[in-house]
């Protein structure tokens, strides 16, 4: 098999998907002509065209133009899709983020953000980010509007509300900094064991996988596989390994390895479904504007030529 989606189905994986975005197939044809390869790529998540800021900046006001058109293209190549996100802290309006709500009415904004989200593409998404984020680094929840207001209640209503609102798509959380074991993988386990304990509709964790060259955890596997012993299935869902720049051939060849070994944890643990990487090129990658003098964290380079990285990938199943 070639193809980065091909090798992984191949092995026995449902996917290899990227992060995506409307506006920039329309404008680079070259970039798209590799994005809608499904031989490289089966999954598709739009990168920001989905988020609350996105789609219901005014309360009540709905924006579904850019993940409109990207569901349309992503069927249209045969691609499936990840829908993200429902509830998350970050890129949240104004009229949300800045509270004073009653729980009676935050919990009634929520279940009305997550329904008519996910009803507009129900039968589409193969997997949802319900929740986003929950967590701090060190497995306490974070002091989002939404904790603060509501205790962890809030993750139940958002996943119940999804759950009737697309019976067929998985329900995911999502979080970062949950790749090996620690402190914040513990309480994503014991989360996702809670709302299993309450009958919570919970179907996957997803680790985002945002990782620094030559620095990724060593128990991959023993953390996949204790998320796995709890009855979900898992997902990489935002991969991307960052270096501080310049590139160099020697953190190009450890990319290599490092990419390798997180595709090698992925297929040794049945539960683990696919792999997304957080876009694909470079040139679009949201590393550099957010990591002061990191970057090149992507398979491919600014140039769309394929990297050390990719052989990674491949060499990984
Ligand atoms: C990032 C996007 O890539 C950027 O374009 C945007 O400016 C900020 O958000 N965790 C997530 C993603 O769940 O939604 C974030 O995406 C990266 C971190």
């Amino acid at each position: 098999a070639t193809g980065l989606h091909n090798v992984a189905v191949s092995k026995g994986k449902l996917y290899i998907g990227t992060a995506t975005e409307m506006y920039k197939l329309n404008g680079d044809a070259p970039y798209a002509a590799i994005a809608s390869d499904i031989n490289e790529f089966g999954m598709i998540t739009a990168e920001n065209s989905m988020k609350w800021d996105a789609t219901e900046r005014t309360q009540g006001v709905w924006t579904f133009a850019g993940g409109d058109d990207l569901v349309n293209w992503a069927i249209a190549n045969g691609q499936k899709l990840r829908g993200h996100t429902t509830v998350w802290h970050s890129q949240l309006p104004s009229w949300v983020s800045s509270g004073g709500f009653s729980a009676a009415a935050l919990t009634s904004i929520i279940e009305n953000h997550t329904t008519t989200l996910i009803d507009r593409y129900k039968g589409k998404i193969y997997s949802w980010d319900v929740v986003n984020e929950p967590f701090n680094d060190d497995g306490t929840f974070r002091s989002s509007v939404f904790y603060t207001t509501l205790g962890t209640s809030y993750i139940a209503t958002a996943l119940h509300a999804a759950r009737a609102a697309d019976p067929d798509a998985k329900l995911y959380i999502n979080d970062y900094n949950i790749d090996g074991l620690g402190a914040k993988s513990t309480a994503m386990a014991n989360l996702v064991a809670q709302l299993k304990a309450d009958n919570v509709p919970i179907d996957g964790i997803g680790i985002q996988g945002h990782l620094i060259v030559g620095a990724v955890p060593n128990n991959l596997q023993a953390n996949f596989e204790q998320f796995a012993a709890l009855g979900v299935e898992i997902a990489i869902t935002e991969l991307d390994i960052r270096m501080t720049l310049p590139v160099t051939p020697g953190k190009l060849a450890q990319q290599k390895a490092d990419y390798k070994k997180v595709v090698a944890a992925c297929k040794a643990v049945p539960a683990c479904v696919g792999i997304t990487v957080w876009e694909y090129t470079d040139k679009y990658s949201w590393v550099p504007d957010v990591f002061s003098g990191q970057g090149a964290a992507l398979p491919w380079d600014d140039s769309l030529v394929k990297k050390p990285a990719y052989d990674g990938i491949v060499e990984g199943f």
